[in-house]
């Protein structure tokens, strides 16, 4: 069995801003110097890159392909937990020939004994990857967004497909398209998230699952900052320059923020979780049980 601690990442080869398909993409912006543009995304995303391998993870790298820019997202690629991958379907046209090159990388990786099972979603059946579903391995579930991108109806198919309790979270705001811009959730227990994200039900659902003093929640400036789509590792968390009132919270906490600038990603509507997807996400995995040993917060009471 293979313990590594995995994420993958796509080339930025073929990275630019050249639609939009989500409020914060500026197709102007980049078209003012794409020269320019493409050279300081490269940049940011080795920074990224070489910012993961410093905490211990091995990166994957997914070539990229002309013509579809967004692959350098690769969280909405697919859902893998236990060594099982669900492979996304992209609900918006110009993503979805991503669809058959990710299923070609994950094949790829099954072969090489990296993972156990590829499986793709029935087509149609519109969910983004782990951008739309987030584990939580103290509470042993996952939280699926829907009602932007995912279809609500998708859900069903992901519990059943992972045997695991989920927590649906209905996104109502086009800003917050996929659950990574606006929830993360944190090694001790603790989510960080944007409730106005959310509707009224699904913020009152987070309130009973999660107690008050395990909930932060951000400001519209630190949303706006991608500073909740972080990718954590133990007590380290790995993010988009992180504003300073956010960044003392999560310190008191425990949590050490390691700041990439990442605003050729950010131009797209995309930062560090969106960028990576770990493929070593395990129910029961030993690394959260010595975090929760060490964790300030009781924990499930
Ligand atoms: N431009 C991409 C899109 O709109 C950005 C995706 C970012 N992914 C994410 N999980 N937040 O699809």
């Amino acid at each position: 069995m293979d313990h590594a601690r995995r994420i993958v990442m796509s080339s930025p080869d073929h990275y630019e801003v050249c639609y939009s398909i989500n409020p914060w993409m500026k197709p102007d912006e980049w078209a003012a110097d794409p020269v320019a543009a493409g050279r300081t995304a490269r940049a940011q995303w080795s920074a990224l890159g070489d910012r993961l391998r410093g905490l211990g993870l091995t990166v994957e790298v997914v070539p990229a392909a002309p013509g579809l820019p967004d692959m350098v997202f690769p969280a909405n690629a697919a859902i893998v937990l236990d060594r099982r991958a669900l492979l996304a379907r992209f609900r918006c046209p110009e993503r979805q020939g991503e669809e058959a090159l990710f299923l070609a990388f994950f094949d790829q990786l099954k072969r090489r004994g990296v993972l156990d099972e590829v499986r793709q979603l029935p087509q149609g059946l519109f969910q983004e990857g782990a951008g739309d579903c987030i584990w939580d391995a103290r509470r042993q579930l996952f939280w699926v967004g829907y009602g932007q991108r995912s279809l609500a109806k998708s859900v069903d198919h992901v519990a059943s497909f992972f045997a695991r309790p989920v927590r649906r979270l209905e996104l109502v705001t086009p800003h917050f398209y996929h659950l990574d811009t606006c929830f993360c959730v944190l090694s001790g227990g603790e989510i960080l998230y944007y409730p106005p994200a959310l509707s009224p039900q699904s913020q009152a659902l987070v309130a009973a699952e999660v107690p008050a003093e395990l909930r932060i929640a951000a400001t519209a400036e630190e949303a706006a900052a991608f500073s909740l789509n972080a990718v954590n590792i133990g007590r380290d968390l790995v993010m988009a320059s992180p504003p300073p009132r956010l960044k003392a919270i999560l310190e008191a906490r425990g949590y050490h923020c390691h700041g990439v600038d990442l605003s050729s990603y950010m131009l797209s509507g995309g930062a560090a979780y969106c960028m990576t997807l770990r493929l070593d996400l395990s129910s029961r995995a030993a690394e959260d049980n010595a975090v929760a040993q060490d964790c300030q917060w009781t924990f499930g009471t």
